[in-house]
């Protein structure tokens, strides 16, 4: 459906827990553990029936996201179910990989078409420090699974200065050898985000630009819509090219083609990733409202979406939460 800017809203994410079994240092602080009670989380029942009106509005594209969505029980269901609604196309997950491997196989014969693997460091020593413990191999083995399942990966990538700013040109090498895109995300403001400094899309691109040659051509066929601007980099010596993503939301407001909407693990409609405008839908399921009228509220929530959000300006209905509580 369009919302009253015109555009055209498709794309749904539905954070299932604000749990995680890693403890990233910009996401969340490592002994946190203030996560919601069990009933103030939607059932998966609850979470289907948004979905399924999502998809007669004209939603046909879905990604689950947490937390860390793998460890939220009958996630394999949930995608069977989103999958099979008439009009959906593709359904995705934003994962840290870790327990894929022992899921896969479900996941991929219940329709998951899409995976986006978070990963900074390919060190096991760095990606313990980053992560509070994880363990590395779990999540390379679990990319080369998923590519061997034939299902589409792509890594996401924050660069910190001072942490991994040295595995820039290990990613890109790495999307040259496996045939994956690998998109470098700018750090937010959001929740743990603060204390840190990223590095800027502006400034990775300078690195890879040194050792790799940029081809506009291909840059130009691979941009789809949707907050990644790809660029693709030839590597002369090796006769390979990598698609680079670079997603930065602060220098380079993708608002005015936004086509998603949120609903985080408590079943609040978010309109923005930014503002906390957006309605409590959790109240709405399990009070007296038909499913007719849930429907005409979520139609209505995602018709008004706000046209911009605000990271840099300061003002007060802003989302202080952390990042693993609104879903990335
Ligand atoms: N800024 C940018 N990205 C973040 N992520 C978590 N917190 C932040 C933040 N403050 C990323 C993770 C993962 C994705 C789900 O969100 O690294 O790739
Ligand atoms: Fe977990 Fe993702 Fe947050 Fe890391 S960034 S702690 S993997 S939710």
């Amino acid at each position: 459906m369009k919302d009253n800017l015109d555009r055209e809203i498709n794309y749904m994410r539905i954070s299932l827990t604000d749990r995680c079994n890693l403890r990233c240092s910009y996401c969340m602080p490592s002994g946190y553990n203030n996560f919601f009670k069990e009933e103030e989380v939607l059932t998966l029942e609850e979470i289907y029936t948004v979905a399924k009106i999502g998809s007669e509005l004209g939603i046909n594209k879905f990604r689950f996201t947490g937390g860390e969505p793998l460890v939220r029980e009958g996630i394999e269901e949930l995608i069977k179910k989103v999958k099979g609604l008439p009009g959906v196309n593709e359904v995705a997950i934003t994962t840290n990989g870790i327990l894929l491997p022992e899921k896969i196989k479900t996941l991929k014969e219940n329709g998951l078409d899409r995976v986006n693997i978070s990963l900074d460091s390919f060190r096991e020593d760095r990606f313990k420090n980053i992560t509070h413990n994880g363990d590395v191999k779990k999540v390379l083995k679990a990319i080369d699974m998923a590519i061997e399942y034939g299902i589409e990966v792509s890594l996401n990538v924050v660069i910190v200065k001072g942490k991994n700013q040295d595995e820039i040109m290990d990613f890109v090498r790495f999307s040259e050898d496996k045939g994956i895109k690998v998109r470098f995300i700018e750090i937010m403001p959001i929740g743990k985000g603060k204390d840190f400094i990223g590095m800027t899309s502006g400034e990775i691109e300078e690195v890879i630009k040194e050792e790799r040659t940029y081809i506009e051509e291909e840059t130009r066929k691979s941009n789809l819509r949707g907050p990644a601007l790809y660029k693709s980099f030839y590597n002369e010596s090796k006769g390979k090219t990598s698609t680079i993503g670079f997603i930065s939301p602060i220098s380079n407001c993708f608002c005015s083609d936004c086509n998603r909407i949120r609903l985080t693990c408590d079943g609040f409609l978010k309109q923005c990733l930014h503002w906390n405008s957006g309605t409590d839908l959790r109240a709405i399921l399990r009070g007296e409202k038909t499913y007719e009228e849930a429907k005409m509220i979520i139609k209505d929530t995602i018709y008004n979406k706000p046209t911009h959000h605000n990271f840099g300006e300061k003002k007060n209905n802003v989302d202080i939460r952390f990042m693993s509580q609104i879903g990335g």
